[in-house]
């Protein structure tokens, strides 16, 4: 039996901080288009790592509970790593909240069921999650702990309270990072942590799609005028991750944490301001 890794989404995110941490592990890689788990399960098998493709879908209970019941085959679950979602340009708001809010909720929500005493998990959410004006106290918890299958008929999530596809997206990363903060008390029970990362514009096809579609300006103009002067890699999020799933995060869990080269710091007090 080996400790298990499971990797939702096979972008190149996730590939990053598969490959930081996953070494010596079996590496179940669920993805909802077979042919990207397939193509990054290949490019890391050629790296000596020991990864087994599987179709999953995100937005599906049953789909969760059967790539978490195919792991389980190869031994305990130590890791997550959850990098699934749709952007505001791919996808419409009812499937941004089913996959990036509610999919990543029953993700958490089931993998804490089973995860292994001195387990880990990270999951991305987004720095558009720190754009969106502040929520009440009231609808912070209302996203943090609102039963799973309750979260979609919550009031402000309802479609005459959500303006276009970005803002769902800022919805659904907001109730990431606060669904992140509910369920570390659960993991903490069992021994084990789960923190959110919250990139800003790293170059990845997910990324490429934001560049050519309606806002492709506005991410450009984004990495010009941030602090850091340019689009992040995965490299450097894997960077958080490893800090976060290491021995030396044993006191982190429950947190969120903003990489996004200033991007936000200059959208509340510099030139980004709109
Ligand atoms: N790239 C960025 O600039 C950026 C910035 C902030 C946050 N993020 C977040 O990072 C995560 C990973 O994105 P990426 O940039 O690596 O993109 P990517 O397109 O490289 O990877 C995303 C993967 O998720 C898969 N996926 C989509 N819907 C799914 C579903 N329902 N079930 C299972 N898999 C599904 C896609 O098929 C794809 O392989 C996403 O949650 C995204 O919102 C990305």
């Amino acid at each position: 039996m080996k400790q298990v890794m499971l990797l939702t989404g096979a972008g190149q995110i996730g590939m990053a901080i598969a490959r930081r941490m996953g070494y010596g592990m079996k590496i179940m890689i669920g993805d909802k288009k077979p042919e990207n788990a397939q193509a990054i399960a290949k490019t890391m098998s050629d790296a000596g790592f020991d990864v087994a493709p599987v179709e999953m879908d995100l937005s599906s209970r049953a789909s969760i509970r059967n790539i978490i019941a195919k792991a389980q085959k190869y031994g305990d679950i130590t890791m997550l790593v959850n990098a699934a979602g749709v952007s505001p340009s791919q996808a419409p708001v009812e499937a941004i909240l089913k996959v990036d809010l509610y999919g990543t909720a029953v993700l958490l929500e089931e993998v804490g069921k089973v995860i292994a005493p001195g387990g880990v998990g990270v999951t991305i959410s987004s720095q558009s999650g720190h754009r969106m004006k502040q929520l009440t106290p009231e609808e912070d918890e209302q996203l943090a702990c609102t039963p799973t299958e309750e979260l979609l008929k919550l009031p402000l999530l309802q479609p005459e309270n959500i303006r276009d596809t970005l803002h769902a997206y800022q919805l659904a990363k907001r109730c990431n990072e606060k669904h992140v903060m509910a369920e570390s008390v659960k993991w903490g029970a069992k021994g084990a942590r789960i923190n959110s990362i919250s990139p800003g514009i790293i170059v990845t096809p997910l990324a490429i799609d934001e560049f050519n579609g309606p806002r492709g300006d506005f991410y450009k103009n984004m990495f010009a005028k941030c602090p850091a002067g340019r689009a992040g890699t995965a490299d450097e999020v894997a960077n958080v991750a490893e800090l976060l799933m290491s021995e030396k995060g044993a006191f982190i869990t429950g947190a969120d944490f903003l990489i996004d080269g200033g991007a936000t710091a200059s959208y509340f007090y510099g030139p980004l301001k709109p």
